[in-house]
């Protein structure tokens, strides 16, 4: 497939949210309307959840070309909470498997009528690639693309930090673990960019060091306890054995732990109100001890009902300048 790396415009002349394919070049402003709606939409546990009838005769379709439970499950959720017609493709069973092309397959189902593609795919590029290509009023979101992008996480987890502190300038972040393969670390250093955060602090073990050019105004080290040290947030990150490709040099999880996970001792060197985060899914006892992830510093499970707002407020945004 001829893979295109530019974006297609991701705001309208008039700087609406027309496609949301990365972070990168949003301005505060955007950022933090979109923060602002997703926060609009969150209610109690055990409230009714939040409607509305934005999407009416709005029709979405789920491609996810790898597998996801938060971000597929929610995007969902999200759709149908405001009255989607919602398409999840089963890719395993579409004709893709036999040779249909992404585009034919994006396609015919433009044909049907589908206004928002919802894409996640393993290869770089493709959601500005079907962006680039779809009619005029239809709106492309990337859901996880390759190790690059994955923005509405990158909304989610910068309102996660925001409602634990919106001082945003203030703030040490640290990101742990399997930089290298890490959309998620990508899209939550640039939303935190875009918020004014400066101490931004990446640690990954030997093997796993990121592309610097991806990230930065970033320090990496591979010393994880003095990056922990005095931070607000830490951040620990899944390892992705399924983007490694020479696995033979890895070390073994119980290795990663000692040295690389995040463990109650290393937690307690951060700040003592410090909030600990994971995107998901977890390799617990592998990068995060459960003690961690299930402790009363944890914010994993608001990490995910922030995440169902957020894919709220993306798709109203989108909805709003797709109509004007
Ligand atoms: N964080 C995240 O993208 O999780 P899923 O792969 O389950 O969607």
């Amino acid at each position: 497939m001829d893979i295109i790396s530019s974006c297609a415009e991701q705001l309208t002349p008039a700087g609406e949210l027309h496609h949301l394919l990365t972070l990168d070049g949003l301005d505060r402003n955007t950022v933090a309307a979109l923060l602002d709606r997703a926060t609009a939409y969150l209610r109690p546990a055990g409230a009714r959840p939040a409607r509305d009838g934005a999407l009416q005769d709005t029709t979405v379709a789920n491609l996810f070309f790898e597998p996801s439970t938060r971000t597929r499950a929610s995007f969902e959720l999200a759709a149908k909470r405001m009255s989607a017609d919602v398409l999840n493709l089963d890719v395993n069973t579409s004709s893709r498997i036999k040779g249909e092309s992404i585009l034919d397959t994006i396609y015919t189902l433009q044909a049907m009528q589908v206004d928002v593609f919802v894409i996640r795919d393993a290869s770089a590029g493709v959601p500005a690639y079907i962006a680039n290509h779809v009619q005029p009023h239809v709106s492309v979101l990337n859901a996880g693309e390759a190790n690059l992008s994955h923005p509405t996480q990158g909304l989610l987890d910068i309102l996660t930090i925001q409602q634990h502190n919106p001082d945003f300038e203030s703030l040490a972040v640290t990101i742990i673990g399997d930089i290298a393969h890490s959309r998620v670390a990508c899209s939550a250093v640039q939303g935190l960019r875009i918020m004014g955060t400066r101490d931004i602090r990446l640690v990954a073990p030997p093997g796993f060091e990121p592309d610097m050019a991806n990230f930065p105004g970033t320090q990496f080290t591979h010393d994880i306890d003095s990056a922990i040290e005095g931070s607000d947030v830490v951040m620990a990150l899944r390892v992705q054995k399924e983007r490694i490709k020479e696995k033979s040099g890895l070390i073994t999880n119980e290795q990663y732990l000692l040295k690389y996970g995040l463990t109650a001792e290393r937690v307690r060197l951060a700040k003592p109100d410090a909030i600990v985060m994971h995107p998901g899914p977890m390799n617990r006892n592998v990068e995060i001890t459960s003690e961690v992830a299930d402790g009363a510093q944890s914010v994993i499970e608001r990490q995910v009902t922030n995440g169902l707002a957020v894919r709220m407020a993306v798709l109203a945004a989108i909805t709003e300048s797709r109509k004007k």
